[in-house]
């Protein structure tokens, strides 16, 4: 069983849940009420990016997803063109990411 806590930007707590390994991250924010705001839910407008604390290092994080997050300014070039991430708190897409078994994840919901 993983542990997701969603916060706002000032750091408030908005919702925590359970999830397990393989659950779409969006999925989890949406069930347990979270107003994370989202458009497309299959990875090509940007709009449900999160900076996450807590991941498993390195993230893998697929060509697409980087572009993505490239165009909604979240990353910078550089950080697009590796495959490979160790960012502490890197951003990711909600809808486009699965949960690690065993997660212990902070979720940062910007424009909160
Ligand atoms: S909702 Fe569009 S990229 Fe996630």
């Amino acid at each position: 069983m993983s542990r997701i806590r969603f916060v706002a930007e000032d750091g408030a707590l908005l919702n925590e849940a359970e999830a397990t390994a393989g659950d779409n991250l969006l999925d989890v924010a949406r069930l347990a009420e979270v107003p994370l705001h989202w458009r497309c839910g299959q990875g090509t407008c940007g709009t449900c990016k999160v900076r996450i604390a807590g991941m498993a290092t390195p993230q893998r994080p697929g060509r697409k997803e980087r572009n993505v997050l490239l165009r909604a300014g979240a990353i910078d070039a550089e950080l697009a063109a590796s495959d490979e991430w160790r960012e502490a708190e890197p951003w990711r897409l909600a809808c486009h990411l699965a949960v690690e078994e065993g997660a212990d994840w902070e979720v940062l919901c910007p424009d909160y």
